[in-house]
């Protein structure tokens, strides 16, 4: 499990955050990212379009990392890894989650946002979780702090990040990539501009070349 989130995460370090409000836009929005040099896809539950959505980018876009996310309970982590969810990504954590990740053929990055949530996680052996909501949980100024207890924890912080301040999270040691919805402006994904999404992704990810 360990060897395939480190590997998601080395794969991209943008992980945009999609939530589908039209099925038939899932495709063309991902196809877009994908073109523009994503390699991680983070599709949500957030949409009753979520799961269909997840299915059908992971049968279309064999070159991306096709996740779920806003995972909260077990029944919707058994629904996504049926439709083919190469990762689970939850906000929180519940002990339910966090047991079911541990042994489920389909790994978890578990939401923390808190060191007592950490801990738990820890305790079952995870190491890598996603830190939500980043800005408000305290940022990376909270991040460089749990690198002191938790030096072997890494992080995909998520919530409030965007062009300003995805640099500063992935100049932490222990942040390995970044997520939000800020690589899916709602306006384009509206509009179908496709050519806009792409290079949206196409340039933070110059920006944020290190
Ligand atoms: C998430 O689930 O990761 C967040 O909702 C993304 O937060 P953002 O919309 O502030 O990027």
């Amino acid at each position: 499990h360990r060897a395939q989130i480190q590997a998601i995460l080395a794969a991209s370090p943008l992980v945009p955050v999609i939530t589908i409000q039209d099925p038939a836009q899932a495709l063309p929005l991902c196809e877009a990212l994908v073109a523009g040099g994503i390699r991680v896809l983070e599709i949500t539950l957030r949409t009753e379009h979520g799961l269909k959505a997840i299915e059908q980018v992971r049968q279309n876009l064999p070159d991306a990392w096709v996740g779920a996310g806003t995972v909260c309970t077990p029944a919707q982590y058994r629904d996504v890894v049926s439709a083919g969810a190469q990762f689970v990504i939850s906000p929180g954590v519940t002990e339910a989650l966090l047991e079911l990740g541990a042994q489920a053929p389909v790994p978890l990055l578990p939401g923390v946002a808190t060191v007592s949530e950490l801990m738990m996680g820890y305790a079952l052996g995870y190491r890598e979780f996603k830190f939500f909501p980043a800005e408000v949980a305290g940022g990376t100024a909270a991040l460089k702090a749990m690198a002191g207890p938790f030096p072997d924890v890494a992080f995909c912080p998520t919530g409030g990040i965007g062009p300003a301040n995805a640099g500063d999270y992935l100049a932490l040691a222990n942040v390995r990539a970044v997520g939000g919805s800020w690589l899916t402006p709602a306006d384009a994904v509206a509009a179908g501009d496709w050519q806009k999404i792409r290079e949206l992704a196409r340039s933070s990810l110059v920006a944020l070349a290190r």
